[in-house]
């Protein structure tokens, strides 16, 4: 099929790579020149697996393709989809500009007698399709098309995995003729659809973030009552886990959630239901104890230290989860912040956010960054582990042991074994476990 995919951010590249792996032509439009000459020179403006080969392969057997302009888009395809920003206002509110934007830009490019189906990839608000059609409808009274909600679930850091394999396709129509083109559209990925009215499907999204938060800070809480008595979360979650009515997923304790996704679909789910009259005190608790997490950590290093001014730290993680070199939104750089505002001299090692973070100043230039996770440790009196990457697994503790000034490891997310930590001589704090001495 011909498709278009306006937008090329995280989810409308992979979903573009993806639809033209899967054997459609894909048109990606995207409004800013720069990152569409970069894809037109090979280059990937993000960092997620297998998403370079993906895309160099489809553009070189001509299924896919970049430009700047809807209308060529828009001629080219059946199907439209949006996937551009839905970011947070300062209340919490989604900005819906860019989604308005778009509308208007698809109504001036359909033309008369050009069935189309325009598709929100986007989070956004329910009752967004409703709003979307009218405004097509508005700015062209001529045109033939049908607005479809199908609400992205890929994970930064396995998008491309996420996207191939999905869990499930949501597909919120009403209409056939668009839900059968639909359908097509996702034959060759073999996964469950479910189909749904609009509304729904939208819902569908911001309730299925807002529950894994809830997951991470009800383990996270957890982790307290842990700390508070002696157990050990890990267990905890395990034997929670086991049932297959809880399952094991998203129950990691750790500095809590962060990113692009889940911080701000809670915030939006909440005004979301402020907004209709359904106050969601639920929400509301889940993200005071994500903040509390980092609190409670900070606590901790103080316990361990006493006085974190004019500590030597190193701090091994700056993205926001591993596999991806996104930094936005990280708890990894909210810490760092927050140990050099205590007067703590700080050396980080990530292995792919590093440049992101002094690109967007998100850190400050006294921070020192290393090249490797054994230079950071250099004279440190503590290592913090900030972001889970498999590459701190496979380090040699016996060396990092010796780099250090103090062997105190902080973990802020449960990657090392206790035992194995105690084994090599540090004193190790991690996240609703006891303290190993
Ligand atoms: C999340 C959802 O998982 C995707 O399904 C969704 O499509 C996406 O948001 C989105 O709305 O676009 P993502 O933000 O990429 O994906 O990352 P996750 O893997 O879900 O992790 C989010 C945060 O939760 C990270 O900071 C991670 O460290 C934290 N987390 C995750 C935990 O603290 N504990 C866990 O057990 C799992």
């Amino acid at each position: 099929m011909d498709l278009c995919i306006i937008g090329s951010g995280y989810v409308g590249l992979v979903t573009g790579a993806c639809f033209s792996e899967m054997g459609h032509h894909v048109t990606c439009v995207d409004n800013d020149q720069r990152k569409v000459d970069m894809l037109h020179a090979g280059r990937i403006p993000i960092y997620e697996p297998g998403l370079e080969e993906l895309v160099h392969r489809n553009v070189s057997a001509k299924r896919l393709r970049f430009t700047t302009s809807t209308q060529d888009g828009v001629d080219q395809s059946q199907v439209i989809f949006i996937a551009v920003p839905t970011p947070p206002q300062p209340d919490g509110s989604v900005d819906m500009t860019f989604i308005e934007k778009v509308a208007r830009e698809i109504a001036n490019a359909l033309k008369p007698g050009q069935y189309r189906v325009v598709v929100d990839k986007s989070t956004v608000p329910v009752c967004t399709g409703e709003r979307v059609a009218a405004t097509i409808q508005r700015y062209n009274k001529t045109a033939e098309f049908d607005v479809i909600s199908n609400p992205e679930f890929l994970r930064e850091g396995c998008a491309v995995e996420d996207l191939m394999k999905p869990d499930r396709i949501v597909i919120g129509s009403s209409s056939d003729r668009a839900t059968d083109l639909m359908r097509r559209v996702y034959a060759p990925f073999q996964a469950p659809v479910l189909v749904t009215d609009i509304n729904s499907a939208e819902l569908i999204k911001h309730a299925a973030n807002s529950f894994l938060s809830l997951k991470i800070s009800y383990i996270n809480a957890v982790s307290a009552i842990c700390e508070a008595s002696g157990a050990d979360v890990e267990l905890v979650a395990d034997g929670i886990g086991m049932d297959r009515r809880i399952g094991r997923q998203f129950l990691n304790a750790g500095l809590g959630y962060g990113g692009s996704c889940f911080p701000k679909d809670v915030k939006a789910f909440i005004a979301i239901a402020e907004e209709l009259g359904v106050p969601f005190n639920l929400l509301k608790e889940v993200e005071r104890i994500n903040a509390a997490q980092l609190e409670r950590f900070l606590r901790k290093m103080r316990d361990g230290l006493w006085v974190l001014k004019e500590k030597k730290i190193a701090v091994w993680g700056l993205t926001f989860k591993p596999d991806t070199d996104d930094v936005r939104n990280s708890l990894a750089i909210d810490l760092v912040n927050r140990l050099i505002a205590e007067g703590a001299s700080v050396t980080a090692y990530d292995p792919k956010g590093m440049e992101k973070a002094i690109e967007w100043k998100l850190i400050p230039a006294s921070v020192k960054l290393a090249k490797t996770p054994l230079e950071a440790v250099a004279d440190a009196e503590a290592l913090v582990i900030a972001t889970e990457w498999k590459e701190f697994q496979n380090q040699d503790f016996a060396a990092v042991k010796s780099q250090m000034h103090t062997p105190l490891v902080f973990d802020g997310r449960n990657l090392f074994d206790p035992a194995t930590m105690k084994e090599f001589g540090f004193i190790y704090y991690a996240i609703g476990r006891p303290v190993v001495k």
